[in-house]
Parts: C-alpha cells; structure tokens; sequence
C-alpha cells in the first residue's frame, strides 16, 4: 500500500489546454445551427457525409502535406501508442478522407465521389486572433473527377453555406500554381530568382529556398514582402492544360456571380496542391484603415497528386474545401442559425411532493412523445419557486402536478396568458395533450 500523499491539484494544473475551449450555450448552438445548416446545403448539392477517426498514422500526414509546411514540421500533435504505433491528432480532413477513399476501395464507384464532413482538428499554433489549437471545420471533397467544374462546386458551395451564415460581403482570392508539368520548370526559375537576393531574405526563408521555395511567396516578413513583387508568379508559368483549366474555373465563378481576385501570390500552407488554390475572405468597409489583414474563412483547392502519395497507383484528380467554423462563429458578421434540437419550452411542467416527483417521468414521457417541448425544474419542491421560474421561461402552458393530483390521477393545465385553469385526468393526458398542441402551433 502506498502511503503518499495526494498531491493537492491547484486550478492552473487541470485547466483546459492552450487553445483549446469549452463551448456551452448559446454558442454551443451557434455551432450545432451552423453544421446542420451547412450539412443541408452540402446535401442538396449531392455531398454525402464522411467521418474518418481524429487519430491518423504518422505517415497519413508526413507523406502529403509537403516538407517545410509548418503545418507538418511544426504543428502536429504526435503521439506514440502502448503498442508502438505513432499516431498523429489530424491537423487537417483531405489527406484522412483521401486514405478512406484508397482504403475503402472507392475508385471502383461512380465517380467522382462528393464528401462533406465536420469536427476538430488540431495544431500546435501560436494562440492569437482566429488561431486555435483545436479548431473545427466544415470541409467539402471531391474525388475522382479533374473537371473544372468541380472546383466550381465546391468554391459555389462553400460561398452559399457562408452566405447563409450571415457572410454578405464574400471574396474569394483565388490562383493556380500549375501542376507536375509546369511546377518543374517554375520552381527552377523561383529559386533563381530567390538565390540572387539570398541575403535580403529572412532566415526562415533561407531555410526554405531548400526545403519548400514556392512557401516563400506565403512570407510576411518585411524584408521578403518587397522581394515577393518582382518575383516570378506560378500563374505566368502554367502549361497550356493548366491555363485552360483555370480560365474555365474562373468562367464558371463569374458566371455564379461570386466575386473574386486572382491573387498570384496565393500558394497555400499544405504542398499537396495543384492547379486552383482558393480562399475565402469577408471583406470589411473600414478594413483598409485598420490595416489588420482579413482572416480567411475557409480555403482550399485541387489535389490531384494527393493520392499517388499516399500509396494508391492510380492518380486520383481532387478538389475539395473546408470552413473554419470557429471563425465563422466568432466574427461579427456571423447570424446564428438556430438548430433544428433548439426548441422553445411550450409548457412548464411543476411538481410538488414524492409523490408526484415519482409519477413525473410518466407525464414528461407523454408530451416528449407528442413532441411538444417542455422545460422543469425536478429538482425544486415550492410551488411559489418553480411558478416564479415558469413565469420567466415564457412557456404558453404550465402543468401543475401536486400531491392531490398525484392521489387523483389528474393534472392542473395552466394557460399562462389567460390564467384560466382546467383539470385532466391522467388517462386523458394524450388526449389532451393533442389538442394543445394544435393549439400550440
Ligand atoms: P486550411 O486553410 O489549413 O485548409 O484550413 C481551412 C480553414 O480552417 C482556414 O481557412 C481557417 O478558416 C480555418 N483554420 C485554419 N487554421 C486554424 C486555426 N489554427 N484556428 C482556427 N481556424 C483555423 C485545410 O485544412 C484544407 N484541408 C482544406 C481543404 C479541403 N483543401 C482541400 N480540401
């Protein structure tokens, strides 16, 4: 037996993780309202939903996300199991749905085959303004087709959901960064350009050259924000498929009527890219005086070559998106969407004595059953206490259930506009309870 002390726990060492928050109420809706909202719209379009585990091998994310992504070097939760499996907290949905389509053998379907899916995702950034470490996403996939058509839908979709959402002033900055034909020649041509001017850069991004040189068009840093203009555009380099494809994308986004920019300057923060690359932004009337750079809301684009690294022979042509919902939630801009579960209490249900609290269950059993809401306080006793609660809640009827009416069998229905009163027997409950909802609605 061991004789040491417990160790007295002080708040600061159960407090939930950096980044990571506990979500209630009314924002706890906020989220609910949004992911069914987004779910319906995403339906309507033909997605279907995928969840995939929170847990991914190591590999799933060291072989897709690109070296030199902080995504991949920097930010990743990993952790080793009991048994010797490293596994990682997904820092991101397409690579795991990307594995879930090779694993569940999803080319033979008919293609392309459309995903939605939401939940959390994890890395280890810095904390600050739109940046946790657990986020959540709504993300949209589609696998299997390499038509322009489908960067559209997702990027028509995603705006949609955004405007549903409250998002009235959407622009999508958009960009191609080519594929394996023209990203060869390209790439040569950026590390020129960028071994020239090596002592102007930053360290990190002297460090890139080697690793990841098309992430040096990301940097924020001063000293490389001047070199990023004269620097040569992925865009300008595209080989002829490559242009052809983007001029019908941006066709297509005209056409739907959504606005964009083509910003040649976009790359990204995942390597497993090709092609368009997008993000969503709210632009804001005052912003340019604030001078602080808009958040994107959500961002994707096209992964044709995502699944030939994680092990599938064939090439699989892909384009997908995801939300930041915790973005969404947060910004002014947001209008809640009330869930579908989130109903206004109809009637108050009000018990007193041992008696009636034992029979309660019976009676919340029945208007649960006719799907009319209630609200209770089980836990009170006085009948002046849960009146007064009743009161506040708003609900049109209260039930009274006291002890004479626990013996008796009967209820006291209360409509709480006109204070008129009116007994019921048990039995007659359903019956009931019918009406009032007719009259409830
Ligand atoms: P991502 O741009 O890394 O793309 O993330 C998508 C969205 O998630 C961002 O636009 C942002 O709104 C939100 N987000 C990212 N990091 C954070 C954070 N630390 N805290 C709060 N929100 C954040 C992807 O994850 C790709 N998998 C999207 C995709 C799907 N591409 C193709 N298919």
């Amino acid at each position: 037996m061991t004789t040491e002390k417990p160790k007295k726990i002080k708040s600061e060492d159960i407090a939930s993780p950096k980044g990571m928050r506990d979500i209630l109420d009314k924002e706890y809706y906020a989220y609910q309202g949004f992911f069914e909202k987004a779910s319906e719209i995403a339906a309507y379009y033909g997605f279907r939903p995928i969840e995939t585990p929170i847990l991914e091998r190591e590999a799933v994310f060291t072989s897709s996300l690109g070296v030199g992504t902080d995504i991949r070097d920097k930010e990743m939760y990993t952790l080793k199991t009991k048994g010797g499996d490293h596994l990682v907290m997904r820092p991101e949905g397409t690579a795991g749905i990307m594995r879930a389509y090779i694993e569940n053998g999803m080319q033979a379907l008919p293609q392309p085959v459309m995903f939605y899916n939401y939940g959390p995702y994890f890395r280890h950034e810095n904390p600050q303004r739109g940046r946790l470490r657990e986020l959540r996403q709504f993300g949209l996939e589609i696998l299997g087709t390499q038509k322009s058509i489908a960067d559209a839908l997702v990027i028509r979709t995603m705006t949609l959901i955004l405007d549903e959402a409250g998002f009235k002033n959407l622009s999508v900055e958009i960009n191609s960064i080519g594929d394996k034909e023209c990203r060869g020649g390209y790439m040569r041509e950026l590390t020129n350009y960028y071994k020239k001017h090596i002592a102007e850069l930053c360290p990190a991004c002297k460090e890139r050259i080697k690793t990841n040189p098309l992430r040096l068009l990301d940097c924020k840093d001063a000293r490389c924000l001047d070199l990023k203009v004269g620097a040569p555009t992925p865009i300008d380099s595209l080989c002829n498929d490559c242009r052809h494809h983007f001029k019908e994308v941006i066709e297509y986004v005209e056409e739907m009527g959504i606005s964009y920019r083509i910003n040649k300057n976009l790359v990204r923060g995942l390597d497993y890219y090709t092609r368009t690359v997008f993000e969503v932004i709210e632009l804001e009337p005052d912003r340019d005086e604030s001078g602080v750079a808009p958040l994107s809301l959500g961002g994707g684009g096209r992964y044709d070559l995502l699944a030939k690294s994680l092990g599938s022979k064939k090439d699989v042509p892909a384009v997908g998106g995801a939300i930041g919902v915790d973005r969404v939630i947060m910004s002014p801009a947001h209008k809640p969407i009330n869930p579908r579960i989130l109903k206004k209490p109809k009637v108050y249900f009000i018990q007193l004595g041992n008696e009636a609290k034992l029979k309660s269950f019976g009676i919340i059993e029945t208007l649960r059953k006719a799907h009319i809401p209630i609200a209770q306080s089980l836990s009170k006793d006085g009948l002046a206490q849960q009146l007064a609660i009743a009161e506040r809640s708003g609900a049109p009827y209260t039930i009274i259930f006291g002890q004479k009416e626990a013996l008796d069998n009967t209820i006291i229905a209360r409509n709480m506009e006109t204070r008129s009163q009116e007994t019921v027997k048990l039995a007659d409950l359903p019956d009931f309870v019918k009406h009032l909802k007719d009259e409830l609605k």
